[in-house]
């Protein structure tokens, strides 16, 4: 959901890709990125284009032709990183799980340690799966062996800790539809100065002309036209991280802390269960087990036709196993908890589906222990 400010902020008037006030505004966007993901890095930018060229320009930029790209995956995004990195012609390297199964952090540590990749990729917010992957153990390890790491927050960022200077995470992309309610369109970068120094080093320019990263810095920071980027997206990006930093970040993470566990709360009273173990979830994006007998897609349709509420399906190996809720950003809210718990109950009933209990009264029993 796009928040209110976000939207007044897209209505103001364009200004050319190369106006002052176009700097003044992607500066401040630069300094808010660095506090959105908890760094000191200077090498902050919103790349022209949504998450997914987040993610080309993360490859692209140091992924390197006939080197060990090693990829953690328990998931559909991380996978997609994995065919970006073979098609810029790395190795890639796995240590795969099913997915919405959490990594072991000593198994994650022993395959770093044994392949010795240039590059260790993750994905830090599973949107497929609900999954949450712990940064710390496959960055110590990336260190040891001075691989560099790419995280992909697109699903955690201006939502849950993404800590990237805490981590050591050198390389982190986001969108901006997600926790920062904004519309898609951009994708907010950070490189860390050892990473940028590995850019500078490589041998050969990035495959990618329009994702290269030191060619942005041109443009963002040397003010030399590289393209026109979208003032307008701009703007609606500066207010998206202004509400974030506003409302602190803490605060943020807290309230989309609280608002998953009340809707776990709800879930499970209803006698369903969580696809993804406690502990591992994503606080945005909630995959209960769709149950025995019950048809997701009918129960989609139903919400969206009478409720007006849009919740998304499992695919890959969860088609049908699990529903994809999103409670991020503006739209986390006790109230949202509350009103697609009472909507998946109206749904799962008009398929015979009996809950256990009141998913709504114990959502709102956690909210009232919590506030
Ligand atoms: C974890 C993750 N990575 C990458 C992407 C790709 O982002 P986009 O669809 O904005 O290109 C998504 C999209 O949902 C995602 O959830």
């Amino acid at each position: 959901m796009v928040a209110p400010r976000v939207y007044e902020a897209l209505s103001q008037p364009v200004v050319g890709h190369l106006d002052p006030f176009f700097f003044e505004i992607s500066d401040q966007v630069r300094r808010l990125i660095g506090h959105v993901y908890s760094t000191e890095n200077d090498f902050n930018l919103a790349i022209s284009g949504t998450g997914s060229a987040g993610m080309e320009a993360a490859v692209s930029n140091f992924a390197e032709p006939g080197r060990k790209f090693a990829l953690l995956t328990n998931g559909f995004f991380a996978d997609r990183i994995g065919e970006m990195a073979r098609r810029q012609g790395a190795e890639v390297v796995r240590l795969a799980k099913p997915w919405g199964e959490p990594f072991d952090p000593q198994e994650a540590r022993e395959f770093i340690r044994r392949e010795r990749p240039r590059v260790a990729a993750f994905v830090q917010a599973e949107t497929s799966t609900g999954m949450f992957n712990q940064a710390k153990a496959i960055c110590e390890a990336a260190r040891e062996v001075d691989a560099l790491t790419i995280a992909d927050c697109v699903t955690s960022l201006g939502a849950m800790p993404v800590l990237v200077d805490d981590n050591g995470i050198d390389v982190a992309y986001s969108c901006t539809q997600k926790g920062l309610s904004c519309p898609p369109g951009l994708a907010p970068m950070t490189v860390s100065p050892r990473a940028l120094e590995r850019l500078k080093a490589r041998p050969a320019p990035p495959p990618s002309w329009y994702l290269d990263l030191l060619l942005l810095d041109t443009y963002y920071v040397g003010r030399k036209y590289h393209h026109t980027a979208s003032a307008t997206l701009l703007y609606a990006l500066r207010e998206g991280l202004a509400l974030a930093a506003e409302e602190g970040l803490e605060n943020r993470w807290e309230r989309h802390r609280r608002n998953h566990l009340a809707f776990v709360a709800g879930i499970e009273a209803m006698g369903l269960r969580m696809h993804v173990p406690e502990g591992h979830r994503l606080w945005t994006l909630n995959t209960p087990r769709v149950p025995e007998g019950v048809s997701d897609a009918l129960a989609r349709q139903y919400l969206l036709e009478k409720r007006g509420i849009e919740i998304a399906g499992g695919f890959g190996p969860l088609a049908g196993k699990v529903f994809r809720i999103g409670l991020m950003g503006h739209g986390s809210t006790g109230k949202n908890v509350l009103l697609v718990l009472e909507g998946l109950e109206s749904a799962l009933r008009d398929q015979g589906y009996e809950p256990a209990g009141d998913g709504r009264a114990a959502a709102e029993k956690a909210l009232a222990v919590s506030a």
